[in-house]
């Protein structure tokens, strides 16, 4: 497989090029969802890709879905190489290109809104808390600090955004009006308990998994989890070493080119600087380590999880 993909071209219709994501129609029913190994930083593409960062991305997201399959149905219908070409057979010439870091999925019509879950007050609730003593709209209790432990957690949804805008915070009501009360309950439900699961498991692992959002779909009638699920990119993973309250926290993937983009004079709009080859090594070895960490298992060693039919 290749280490590095900034960019796919398969030769399958290209459904979405999203910040991330190469998303293929595989034919009318299923994605090849190819995670490539672009990096965004202040919400702008960067120009150099990360080796490894889609593979990361995508056997976290198998790894607990893995773990979640008995409570929580799911878009994957494959990730093992083999097992996707054994459906897809054409699929074994491009191969390297998309091994380990593609997932076969349903096709799904996604839920419009963004289920997003704060355990620790950061980023745009904390400034939003700062302003008004909310988050979400409802009113917390005084005096928290920023990065402090939310508990119980708060559900905080988002609409969607179209694409060069960003997501935009709503209150629960909100989401209500938009998808009726039996599905917001429903989603809430699920992004709570899914979001306290990993939060449990990731503190074994001296990780802080700070918030998370994820996205649902319905095919068919079927309510099932898609997109990514509980990766650094669609969540908050702090360190739990260098944890403090009062402040804000490193992220634990990304803080090489955070770090390295903060020294520049750069206005953090596009076009990005051009990364040094340090920082992008730095980078990749973090998502390694997050890998590792995480899981228990280096990267290299992973063998991606069979599901449904295939075990
Ligand atoms: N099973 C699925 N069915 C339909 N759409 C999906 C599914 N899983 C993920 N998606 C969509 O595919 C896109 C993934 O691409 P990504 O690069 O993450 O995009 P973005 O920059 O919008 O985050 C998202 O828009 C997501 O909603
Ligand atoms: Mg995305």
């Amino acid at each position: 497989m290749s280490d590095t993909v900034h960019r796919s071209d398969l030769d399958l219709p290209l459904l979405h090029r999203g910040k991330v994501r190469d998303v293929y129609l595989v034919n009318d029913d299923e994605l090849l969802m190819v995670a490539s190994d672009r990096v965004s930083a202040f919400d702008v593409v960067l120009p150099q890709p990360v080796p490894h960062k889609g593979e990361v991305l995508t056997l976290i997201t198998a790894w607990w879905l893995e773990q979640l399959e008995s409570e929580l149905p799911h878009h994957i219908i494959a990730v093992h190489p083999d097992a996707i070409i054994k459906r897809h057979p054409e699929l074994e010439a491009s191969r390297d290109v998309w091994a380990r870091r593609a997932m076969l999925v349903h096709k799904t019509d996604p839920v419009l809104v963004e289920c997003v879950v704060r355990g620790y007050i950061s980023g745009s609730a904390w400034k939003e808390y700062k302003q008004s003593g909310t988050l979400a709209g409802e009113k917390l209790a005084e005096g928290l600090q920023e990065s402090q432990r939310l508990d119980p957690a708060i559900f905080s949804p988002a609409t969607k955004a179209q694409e060069g805008e960003h997501d935009e915070n709503i209150t629960y009501g909100q989401m209500k009006e938009i998808l009726g009360d039996e599905l917001s309950e429903t989603l809430k439900d699920l992004s709570m308990r899914v979001y306290g699961y990993g939060r449990d498991v990731a503190e074994k692992s001296d990780i802080i998994l700070a918030d998370t959002k994820f996205e649902f779909g319905h095919k068919n009638g079927q309510l099932m989890i898609i997109d990514e699920v509980l990766t650094p990119d669609s969540s908050r993973f702090w360190p739990k070493e260098s944890y403090g309250i009062g402040r804000g926290q490193p992220s634990l993937d990304k803080q090489p080119v955070r770090d390295w983009l903060e020294t520049l004079d750069w206005d953090k709009r596009p076009p990005a600087p051009d990364l040094p080859d340090e920082v992008v090594h730095a980078a990749s070895e973090r998502y390694k380590d997050v890998f590792k960490r995480l899981t228990g298992t280096a990267l290299a060693e992973y063998v991606p999880p069979l599901f449904g039919d295939d075990r």
